[in-house]
């Protein structure tokens, strides 16, 4: 059967590297994977109380449909939410509750992206902001962060890319793959850029609650008129990966995001609704006890230390402080030469140490190559045995 070209040509670094692995695996290597931003595969629990409410709701046969915007009770907690962690203000029907912001990328994308059409996005970034642009026909351009600088972004490098054809500017902060927290001033002047040309800004804020030293700022905080697509979900700082829960918000104070917010809305009718007893789930997640966070995270600050130290002793790699998420994007400074690419350099380590990375080209050809990404998420011990196999690799 003939398979189209917009399908064939979809990569998702983070995954499509697995396929290595498991083939060492079956010839009887054991593997560390690094490679998944996964809290829950390491140990890190969903909530009791969360898990508890799947079960009532299950049980009091809360299992029908729920409306395609999502139950409203949980866009009424993403509004308690939004306003008491990030002092954002809005109103549950600028809620669209999803299957994961995974989906709301693809239903934002499919929104606004016609042929041609182009999309500024951070360079790395996380690989479906490319995927899915390319997939409705348009062009992701990658805007320059700054390694030197914690990956912050150059906006005179975004306006320099600014085009007729320009639709949106996409922020990941905190951000994945590099883990930089945006200062404030940059958010800012990116607020102020996308009002000056009247692009949407998507801010993927997932990793909100999970800063180490600066306070995180949300870019609808400081936009004040200018409109904003926020994107978070239930999966990192809530620990509900596989049950698929996320939200999209426009935040909107002059309105001129509704006939947008209406589209997308009949765009969440075709695919019926997002998972009801796990939308309940989703409520207590936000409005029940939130200490599962902070332990977490001070869990994740110091396997982000050891992790930062570690790499940085070894010869031939250094590693931008990560200030927010969990991962690490070291560059290897003999890629080029010892290694053809990064592609080879994440090959040649998962064959001789079982440890599996992803190539940082995977993230964005122009700024990410060069690099891999790796996830801190493990026990110390276990890192420690990652990286002591990584220094003799090395
Ligand atoms: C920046 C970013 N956005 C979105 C996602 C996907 O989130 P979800 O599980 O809500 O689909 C991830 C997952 O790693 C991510 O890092």
């Amino acid at each position: 059967m003939r398979v189209t070209e917009r399908v064939s040509a979809i990569e998702y670094a983070i995954r499509d590297v697995i396929p290595y692995a498991r083939k060492l695996e079956k010839k009887g290597k054991e593997i560390i994977y690094l490679n998944i931003g996964d809290p829950v595969k390491f140990g890190f629990d969903t909530p009791e109380h969360v898990k508890q409410a799947l079960f009532e709701a299950v049980k009091e046969g809360f299992n029908g449909y729920s409306s395609s915007e999502g139950v409203l009770e949980l866009r009424e907690a993403v509004c308690e939410k939004e306003k008491k962690v990030n002092s954002v203000e809005i109103s549950p029907e600028n809620v669209i509750v999803t299957n994961g912001i995974s989906e709301a990328i693809q239903m934002i994308m499919a929104a606004i992206v016609d042929k041609g059409d182009e999309i500024l996005v951070p360079g790395p970034t996380y690989p479906p902001y490319i995927s899915y642009v390319n997939f409705f026909g348009g062009k992701p351009v990658s805007y320059r962060t700054v390694e030197e600088n914690g990956w912050q972004p150059d906006v005179s490098d975004i306006r320099s890319k600014v085009t007729d054809a320009t639709r949106g500017i996409v922020v990941i902060n905190p951000n994945n793959p590099c883990g930089a927290l945006y200062d404030e001033k940059i958010v800012k002047e990116m607020v102020n850029l996308a009002g000056e040309y009247g692009l949407l800004l998507i801010s993927d804020e997932i990793y909100d609650r999970i800063v180490y030293e600066k306070k995180f700022v949300s870019t609808s905080h400081l936009a004040e008129d200018v409109p904003v697509l926020g994107l978070n979900g239930f999966s990192k700082a809530y620990l509900m990966t596989g049950w698929r829960l996320g939200y999209m918000y426009f935040y909107d104070p002059e309105g001129k995001l509704r006939e947008l917010r209406d589209n997308v809305v009949k765009e969440a009718r075709i695919r019926l609704c997002c998972n009801t007893p796990v939308q309940r789930a989703g409520i207590e997640a936000l409005r029940g006890p939130q200490d599962h966070i902070k332990e977490m995270v001070e869990k994740l600050r110091e396997r982000r230390d050891y992790s930062l130290k570690r790499l940085n002793e070894l010869d031939g790699i250094s590693c931008a402080k990560p200030e927010g998420a969990f991962y690490v994007f070291p560059k290897v400074h003999e890629i080029g030469s010892r290694w053809k690419n990064d592609f080879q350099f994440v090959r040649d380590v998962l064959e001789n140490t079982g440890i599996l990375l992803v190539h940082g080209s995977g993230f964005d050809v122009t700024y990410g190559s060069g690099h891999f990404r790796g996830v801190f998420l493990p026990s110390i011990e276990v890192l420690k045995t990652a990286f002591d196999r990584l220094e003799r690799f090395m």
